[in-house]
């Protein structure tokens, strides 16, 4: 099986962007997390971050008979990208969204998910845990 986890803009800057809100953890140590999570479950995992749209939707489109499953933080693109939920919904792969903060609790403009309307799993304000929880998930969904 193979897991396509997407990050969207600005979290690449993890561990230095908002420490108090996405902690002190680095993009780099997420990365690691979700390795050793897709060794664990024995699965392979393609990691993609980008902070343009048009390169999201894209990957979105290359999972296409490439990956089994997407697990996706969209980060602000969330609140804003049909096209990115038009993507999702175009290939059709079962897709988790993951969000470290706790949207819910935040911002009127954060409380809409365009990106989760095309997802079966939501996994929000959990830190970096929402992605292995994401991964589990698409894990044991592909073995049934
Ligand atoms: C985020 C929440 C979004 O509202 C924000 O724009 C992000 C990160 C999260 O993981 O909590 O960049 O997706």
């Amino acid at each position: 099986m193979k897991i396509l986890v997407i990050n969207g803009p600005n979290l690449n800057l993890l561990g230095i962007r908002e420490p108090g809100i996405y902690g002190a953890g680095t993009y780099e140590e997420l990365c690691q997390m979700i390795r050793e999570k897709a060794a664990q479950l024995g699965v392979s995992v393609s990691l993609y971050q980008s902070n343009h749209e048009g390169d999201i939707v894209t990957r979105i489109q290359q999972a296409l008979g490439r990956e089994d499953a997407i697990v996706i933080n969209p980060a602000a693109y969330t609140h804003t990208s049909i096209a990115i939920l038009d993507a999702l919904k175009a290939v059709r792969l079962p897709a988790a969204e993951v969000h470290i903060s706790d949207v819910t609790q935040r911002e009127p403009f954060r409380q809409l998910s365009y990106a989760g309307m095309a997802c079966e799993a939501h996994y929000i304000g959990l830190g970096f845990e929402g992605y292995l929880r994401a991964m589990e998930y698409m894990a044991e969904k592909y073995k049934k």
